[in-house]
């Protein structure tokens, strides 16, 4: 993804949104922020997409984790479609979903799907996602198609997966669900770790001697 990647700041954008017009440093105050777009309104996959985080938002909340959804229809069409999304869903949408009829957002935001234009030819957002930490930081990034609905369950892990790193000098294995050891970062000395890890930890013996695969259990 060239432009808008890994550490950079997100823009300062100002935006509208179906809460209204706001600043993105505003909005994401000191939260986690996941921002991600979708092709666009009254379209089956994003429908399902927009249901699916509509049902979690409260167990993202919990984990002090901030939902804003981008379309790049009106806002008019985006408080239609809510009716549908809220309808099949079952579940209310809580979050705002930026409005981009002139395509400009998705351009700073390196939200443009590089291979779908609408019947007019103009750029159309992919399903991206960033995870933004509370400094501002873009933390992770997802491009999907616009053909791949995301896995919702999947961004709840890595979210998890982010936070615990964000907390603790730890990072996670392959496979890791909440609540699986973490291992412990490479920078950091056996001597650090038995200070750092009051459980303390597991260091796996490998044939070239280096202890260099430690796990242990963080909260
Ligand atoms: C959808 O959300 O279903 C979709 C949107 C654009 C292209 C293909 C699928």
């Amino acid at each position: 993804m060239p432009g808008l990647t890994l550490g950079d700041t997100i823009p300062n954008l100002e935006v509208d949104t179906t809460d209204g017009k706001m600043k993105l440093h505003d909005y994401i105050d000191d939260s986690w922020t996941i921002l991600f777009s979708h092709p666009g309104d009254f379209t089956p996959v994003c429908t399902t997409e927009l249901g699916k985080l509509a049902a979690m938002a409260e167990e993202f909340a919990r984990r002090g984790v901030k939902l804003l959804g981008l379309s790049c229809d009106d806002l008019l069409s985006h408080v239609e479609w809510i009716k549908d999304i809220e309808a099949y869903s079952q579940s209310k949408v809580t979050y705002p979903i930026i409005a981009d009829p002139n395509r400009e957002i998705i351009k700073q935001l390196n939200m443009v799907d590089p291979d779908e234009k609408d019947s007019s030819g103009a750029p159309i957002p992919s399903r991206a996602l960033h995870i933004v930490g509370p400094d501002k930081k873009i933390k992770l990034s997802f491009l999907y198609p616009a053909s791949t609905g995301r896995n919702m369950d999947e961004v709840m892990r890595v979210l998890e997966s982010l936070q615990k790193a964000s907390k603790h000098k730890v990072a996670t294995p392959v496979d890791w669900k909440p609540g699986d050891p973490v291992v412990i970062s490479p920078n950091v000395s056996n001597e650090e770790a038995k200070k750092m890890f009051p459980h303390g930890f597991k260091t796996v013996d490998l044939p070239s001697k280096k202890e260099y695969l430690r796990f242990t259990n963080v909260e």
